[in-house]
């Protein structure tokens, strides 16, 4: 397979290749980049995807994200070939992605309105680093082991930094993370340290954060594994993977992120893209993104709520003048985004684009959701027995909206995506000893 994949400019009017090997995880005029594969992969794969749950003692099979290494196959390598997975592919033992898949939640169904039959919630909070991050995270250190990266780099509201920081623990490699002082919860932060990273204390917030570390990474000779990073949304890919496979790879209606950076958004656009014109679905999902009300930049522009025009990706053409006067307007206003769920508070999603043209390929919708709503969301999650984080709520209540607003169908099939678990262990014991919340349950003496 090699010279199957390649990496491509995802601007129309730019579309420079770079060979799979590049360090630069961003196109040379600024733009983002797609990993691309030359062969269309074999419908058969369907049930050797299935067979390999059964795992035979290899990690790679028992790995939610590897299962489906020949639809992420960047490193263009013998697939079957067990030696050469374990030389290439970075797993957490093949715990990552390992317990995801879409689960039934009834007492979350009856709060937001639908037939428990047409619900399913995702949670991926299981992953070893408890967020999703795990799935990106395999495939992102895959390549920086695979260009010979000394160091990873990444700002975070907390998830990322832990995911980053137990790969890189793992694989022997150093890991610098900045993160917004003071606006990360403290489970997340605790992480990063327990696995040796280097803590960066920035002062600002997430945006702030991304641009120090990006520098950082451009200036000290180190790789960047945030999002933009188009070996992340690779491995993300496997997260509606496996919601399609648990549906016999018949497609719901619609699937559900919290919106942040938006990778998430990316990530499901392209594997819905990809799979699609491999004949592999029929039907394309429509995709939602739920921001808080807080930090709403995609539902701002997308809904066409800054000087009246609907952000679109335009078929290629979106009106990036829009988005920089957008983040102007915030700057000179002094706006920043503010919301209790901090792994959601993101004023410049650094994956906007790509997340519109995701949105632009599912048709999809973009609506937010306020910080109580949230905890609702996740509380209720909490009542079936799952774990979910307060921005993972947004999945739930954005259901409960859409479905009110009738956007969303009382018939129509959806997933939703819990993305990542509880780590701010004080949330759920302040929501709980409230009586006025909608599912507290208070303690008695
Ligand atoms: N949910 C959780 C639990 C997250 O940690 C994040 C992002 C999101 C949702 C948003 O996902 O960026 O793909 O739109 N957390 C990042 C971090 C930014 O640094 O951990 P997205």
């Amino acid at each position: 397979m090699q010279g199957d994949a390649y990496l491509k400019c995802i601007n129309p009017q730019c579309g420079l290749k770079y060979s799979i090997e590049s360090p630069n995880v961003q196109c040379e005029k600024g733009h983002m980049l797609d990993v691309k594969y030359k062969n269309k992969p074999s419908v058969n794969l369907k049930e050797i995807f299935y067979k390999r749950r059964n795992s035979e003692g290899s990690i790679f099979n028992e790995s939610g994200v590897w299962r489906f290494r020949e639809l992420l196959n960047f490193c263009q390598i013998d697939t079957e070939n067990i030696e050469e997975c374990s030389r290439y592919l970075v797993s957490l033992d093949g715990a990552e992605g390992r317990q995801s898949k879409p689960y039934r939640m009834s007492k979350a169904a009856e709060f937001i309105n639908i037939s428990n039959d047409n619900l399913w919630l995702q949670p991926e909070g299981y992953n070893p680093s408890g967020s999703f991050k795990d799935n990106g995270m395999a495939t992102a250190v895959t390549h920086a082991k695979m260009i010979g990266a000394k160091k990873i780099v990444c700002a975070s509201t907390g998830n990322t930094s832990a995911s980053a920081g137990m790969f890189a623990a793992n694989e022997g490699i150093n890991c610098d993370v900045y993160i917004p002082a003071g606006q990360i919860a403290p489970g997340k932060l605790s992480q990063a340290y327990q696995f040796g990273a280097q803590i960066v204390e920035v002062d600002g917030n997430f945006d702030d954060a991304l641009k120090e570390s990006l520098d950082d990474a451009k200036n000290h000779d180190g790789y960047t594994v945030n999002s933009i990073n188009p070996f992340r949304i690779e491995g993300q890919k496997t997260i509606p993977f496996r919601a399609l496979e648990y549906l016999n790879w018949e497609s719901p209606d619609w699937i559900i992120y919290p919106g942040g950076a938006l990778g998430n958004t990316s990530s499901c656009g392209k594997a819905l893209m990809e799979l699609y014109e491999w004949g592999w679905i029929k039907k394309i999902p429509r995709i939602a993104v739920i921001n808080s009300e807080g930090a709403s930049t995609l539902s701002d522009l997308y809904n066409g709520k800054f000087e009246g025009e609907k952000l679109r990706w335009n078929k290629g053409n979106p009106n990036t003048e829009l988005i920089s006067r957008y983040y102007d307007h915030l700057d000179k206003e002094g706006l920043k985004p503010k919301t209790k769920a901090t792994a959601i508070q993101i004023g410049r999603p650094a994956n906007i684009l790509k997340g519109l043209r995701a949105l632009e390929f599912t048709n999809g919708v973009v609506t937010t959701v306020s910080d109580s709503e949230m905890l609702d969301g996740m509380s209720v999650v909490g009542l079936n027995g799952f774990d979910c984080e307060m921005a993972s709520g947004a999945s739930v209540v954005g259901i409960k909206k859409l479905i009110s607003e009738e956007i969303i169908k009382k018939d129509d099939v959806v997933i939703g995506i819990l993305t990542g678990r509880q780590k701010d262990a004080m949330l759920p014991v302040d929501y709980h000893n409230n009586p006025e919340n909608k599912f507290a349950i208070p303690p008695k003496n």
